[in-house]
């Protein structure tokens, strides 16, 4: 249970919701997740208050707040791939109509969006509004809380997105900037502003990382042929993406038969950023030496999640191993794997095949988001991007819902949200 300042009462009482997607795990649930109250049925401030000032109901007061508070989401973007295992953040600070300073959290440990928008604005700060996607800090971390900076500044008002489920934050943000003389207004373009940060908002309530699949697939359902051949399913364009994605996530992870048949680099090639953890299932320790994720160990950036304490033997001296317990079939505890990942803060991992990860991904239903890339091609005999779900009707199918369809020059990808995680606070 997650709790939370209740912003509407002044931050005073404590009011319990859950964030039900990302809520905590509960013993004995079935799907492992709790429903409970959601985020949004927490009064907002700010709805209120444009109830009781005519001139702030009008559509032209709600589209102005509503652009500046995009330009906030904008420039946190910038910081993606950079800022793990701390959100994307972006501030921009208004005075009179004109944006007189904007900033955002460009990279772990260096100063949060809020500390960078004031630097800019200095002065011009005394009676402006502050516009920020995620309720600002009021605790010590790696710098000073914002809500103090923010007070000294002489901001008249802050209009931020969404609270920060970060149980040193959750309200009290808002709460000391309200007793610091602050006017609060909570909520504008909430959803947006918790999907942009989906995969922070998971790893804050849950400490697990958020979960991608990543498919390729031709229009038959297959991701390799009978040879086991994949290369290339998708056109070079929708690879581009997949790197650029790489680089916006802290992992990526494969089977052992993957890297045994493709010998993948899994690295971001061209994409600008940092190549990601490279996580290989292999319970046996059963991939060769000369594997390239063995022998390209970047930044020693290589895991090897196995069963087998002999692998770590095999493998110590060139990759880190995570000797793990055996889950289904003997083969590598997922959940486990999960627990591990999330304790390296690995906020996100995204999974790349093959078809028997996948397939124990889904039956787990340990997946946050797919990403499912469809070519137009047809390979008849070949491998099925998924084994046996136990799936025996169609009504027990899995479904997805908030598709996003994306084309690229002759694949699509679809993008969604498997529907075991609907009841949620994103989106
Ligand atoms: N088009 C695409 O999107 C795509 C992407 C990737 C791969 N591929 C293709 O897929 C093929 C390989 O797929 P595959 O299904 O044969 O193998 P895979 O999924 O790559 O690897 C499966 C192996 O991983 C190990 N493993 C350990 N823990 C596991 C767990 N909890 N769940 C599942 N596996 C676990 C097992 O080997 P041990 O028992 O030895 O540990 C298992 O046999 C290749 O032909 C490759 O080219 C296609
Ligand atoms: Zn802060």
């Amino acid at each position: 249970m997650v709790k939370a300042h209740d912003p509407a009462s002044g931050g005073d009482e404590l009011v319990e919701f859950q964030c039900r997607r990302f809520a905590l795990p509960q013993a004995g649930s079935k799907s492992g997740w709790k429903k409970g109250r959601d985020l949004r049925s927490i009064p907002r401030m700010g709805s209120s208050d444009i109830q009781s000032h005519p001139e702030e109901s009008s559509g032209f007061f709600v589209m102005t707040r509503e652009r500046y508070m995009k330009r906030t989401m904008n420039l946190a973007k910038k910081g993606r791939g950079k800022t793990s295992p701390n959100p994307m953040v972006g501030a921009v600070v208004v005075k009179n109509g004109e944006v007189v300073g904007t900033g955002y959290h460009q990279r772990f440990g260096e100063l949060h969006a809020e500390a960078n928008a004031l630097r800019v604005c200095q002065d011009k700060a005394r009676g402006a509004s502050l516009y920020v996607n995620l309720e600002p800090c009021c605790h010590h971390g790696k710098t000073p809380p914002c809500t103090d900076m923010i007070i000294k500044s002489g901001i008249r008002e802050v209009i931020c997105a969404t609270l920060d489920p970060n149980s040193q934050v959750n309200g009290r943000g808002i709460k000391a900037l309200r007793d610091g003389g602050v006017e609060v207004h909570l909520g504008v373009l909430e959803e947006e502003a918790k999907k942009l940060n989906e995969v922070y908002m998971k790893f804050i309530t849950t400490g697990l990382p958020f979960v991608m699949l990543k498919v390729a697939q031709t229009l038959d359902g297959k991701i390799a042929t009978k040879l086991g051949d994949s290369k290339w399913i998708t056109e070079e364009d929708s690879r581009r993406f997949v790197h650029s994605l790489r680089s916006s996530v802290d992992a990526v992870l494969v089977g052992a038969n993957t890297v045994k048949r493709d010998d993948p680099e899994l690295t971001i090639h061209n994409a600008g950023g940092e190549d990601p953890m490279r996580i290989i299932l292999d319970s046996s320790g059963s991939i060769p030496h000369s594997s390239k994720i063995i022998r390209e160990n970047k930044n020693g950036k290589t895991i090897i999640a196995t069963t087998n304490r002999r692998t770590k033997e095999k493998f110590q001296e060139e990759v880190g191993v995570w000797n793990l317990k055996k889950g289904k079939d003997d083969r590598v505890d997922l959940a486990q794997l999960l627990k591990k990942a999330g304790e390296n803060q690995i906020t996100s991992l995204l999974v790349e095949g093959g078809s028997r990860v996948f397939t124990s991904f889904l039956k787990e239903k340990l997946v946050d988001k797919i990403y499912y890339f469809l070519s137009p091609k047809i390979l008849g005999d070949g491998l099925g991007s998924f084994g046996d779900l136990g799936v025996r009707k169609i009504h027990e199918s899995i479904t997805f819902r908030d598709y996003e369809i994306k084309r690229f020059k002759n694949d699509l990808l679809v993008i969604g949200y498997p529907n075991w995680s609907s009841d949620t606070c994103v989106a």
